[in-house]
């Protein structure tokens, strides 16, 4: 891994621990809410088995998990596009894709994920186009984010979702969410105890 995107990460990792351990009072909206380093390695191996070149994130925040993706994805030429509502947020994660020097693989947009991703299932013409999607943001609109990502997703394309086991307080909407997937024939899926737990699923038709 290149020295500057490894360099990142750890820097990334440590504030991730600073506020796990709650040893500083971190404001809600400042804090990353990051995958874990295991998710992260998880993340770059898939997109890696998979050869991906376009891939979605829903939820940038610091830009840690991206940061996996890209390095990932970056071997590919591919892009990312990720979608975050704080603007300080993106100012941190542009910072962090810039000393990275992995800025020239991803695109930010921003705003809240549902009118985005509305959006984007306009202009992407070739509804099959996302070949790697990471579901990381709020909740509420979880389910609807999945049905508006699947129509985007190439046949054999992976869909993520974080946070299916951790912290609890999501345990009820994600099993929803992981009941609705289960229901759809277009889809196989599994949760997966990595990290937070990461709901894998792919597009089989
Ligand atoms: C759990 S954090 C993402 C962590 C990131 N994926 C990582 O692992 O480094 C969720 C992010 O989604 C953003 N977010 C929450 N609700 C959103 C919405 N409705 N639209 C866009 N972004 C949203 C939050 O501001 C926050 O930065």
């Amino acid at each position: 891994m290149r020295e500057a995107i490894s360099n990142i990460l750890e820097k990334l990792e440590e504030q991730s621990s600073l506020e796990k351990t709650r040893k500083v009072d971190i404001p809600q909206q400042d804090r990353m809410l990051a995958i874990t380093k295991e998710t992260g390695e998880l993340l770059n191996m898939i997109l890696r088995l998979k050869n991906a070149k376009n891939m979605l994130e829903v939820g940038t925040s610091a830009g840690y998990s991206t940061i996996w993706c890209a390095e990932a994805i970056s071997e590919n030429s591919g892009k990312i596009i990720t979608i975050e509502q704080n603007p300080d947020k993106i100012k941190r994660a542009n910072d962090n894709f810039q000393k990275a020097e992995i800025a020239d693989n991803i695109i930010i947009k921003e705003g809240a994920a549902i009118n985005i991703l509305k959006k984007l299932n306009i202009k992407v013409k070739n509804q099959n186009f996302f070949d790697f999607v990471l579901i990381d943001a709020d909740k509420e609109n979880i389910i609807e984010y999945f049905d508006l990502i699947l129509p985007m997703v190439a046949i054999g394309g992976v869909i993520i979702t974080d946070n299916m086991l951790y912290p609890e307080k999501y345990r009820q909407e994600m099993k929803k969410l992981s009941n609705h997937i289960k229901k759809n024939p277009k889809v196989r899926t599994t949760t997966s105890p990595v990290g937070n737990g990461e709901e894998i699923t792919i597009k089989i038709k």
